[in-house]
């Protein structure tokens, strides 16, 4: 079992744009070029802050139109937010705030034996970094360069660095990397 951040991102460190647009991303790929349904069947619970989850109720659930689309995951989702968010009916959606540490170990529960996903953001990721959770870091490196925007991880993580232990081409699109995030204190 472990816990990843698995991510697409700018070539130069952003998931979003300061708008949160993700327009820039899908031009970039087939889905179904990349490791993404590997990695989803080996998940048992996902995390996420509140504005990717409202990302996706406008771009994928998008209650209340004519045809509302499908909350796309099975497994049990945790949604950071220090407010109060609309649930999706029939979503497995709880709610949370505050500290990552006891909100995990619920994740790992639930996930029995299966991967925690932590879909982002960076801050987020950040803190189960912070927390000495995070054990993997995968990211698909997409070639656009943004400026700006929402961070991939907003952490210094230097000594010791990550370990890369997989580089993957996806076409001339992305670069899929593998990195373990090292467990000893930060400094
Ligand atoms: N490129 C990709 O593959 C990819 C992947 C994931 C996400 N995204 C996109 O990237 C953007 C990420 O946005 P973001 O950087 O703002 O990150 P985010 O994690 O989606 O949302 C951040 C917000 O979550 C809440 N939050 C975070 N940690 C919390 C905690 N411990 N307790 C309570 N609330 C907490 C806070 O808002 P409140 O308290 O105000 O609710 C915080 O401002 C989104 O647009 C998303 O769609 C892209």
């Amino acid at each position: 079992m472990k816990t990843q951040y698995y991510t697409a991102t700018s070539l130069d460190g952003f998931i979003a744009t300061e708008d949160h647009s993700l327009e820039w991303l899908f031009p970039l790929g087939d889905i179904a070029d990349t490791s993404y349904s590997a990695f989803i069947r080996d998940v048992g619970a996902l995390a996420m802050g509140s504005s990717t989850y409202e990302w996706m109720l406008r771009h994928v659930v998008k209650p209340g139109t004519e045809v509302p689309g499908a909350w796309p995951y099975e497994q049990p989702v945790w949604v950071f937010s220090s407010r109060v968010l609309p649930p999706i009916p029939g979503a497995d959606i709880r709610f949370v705030r505050g500290d990552v540490r006891p909100v995990h170990e619920a994740m790992v529960r639930a996930a029995n034996g299966q991967n925690v996903w932590v879909v982002g953001g960076g801050d987020l990721a950040g803190q189960f970094v912070d927390a000495g959770l995070l054990d993997e870091l995968l990211v698909q490196v997409g070639s656009v360069t943004l400026g700006a925007g929402q961070p991939l991880l907003p952490r210094r993580i230097v000594s010791p660095p990550l370990t890369l232990t997989g580089v993957r081409q996806v076409g001339t699109g992305f670069a899929e990397l593998t990195y373990t995030v090292p467990k000893a204190p930060r400094t």
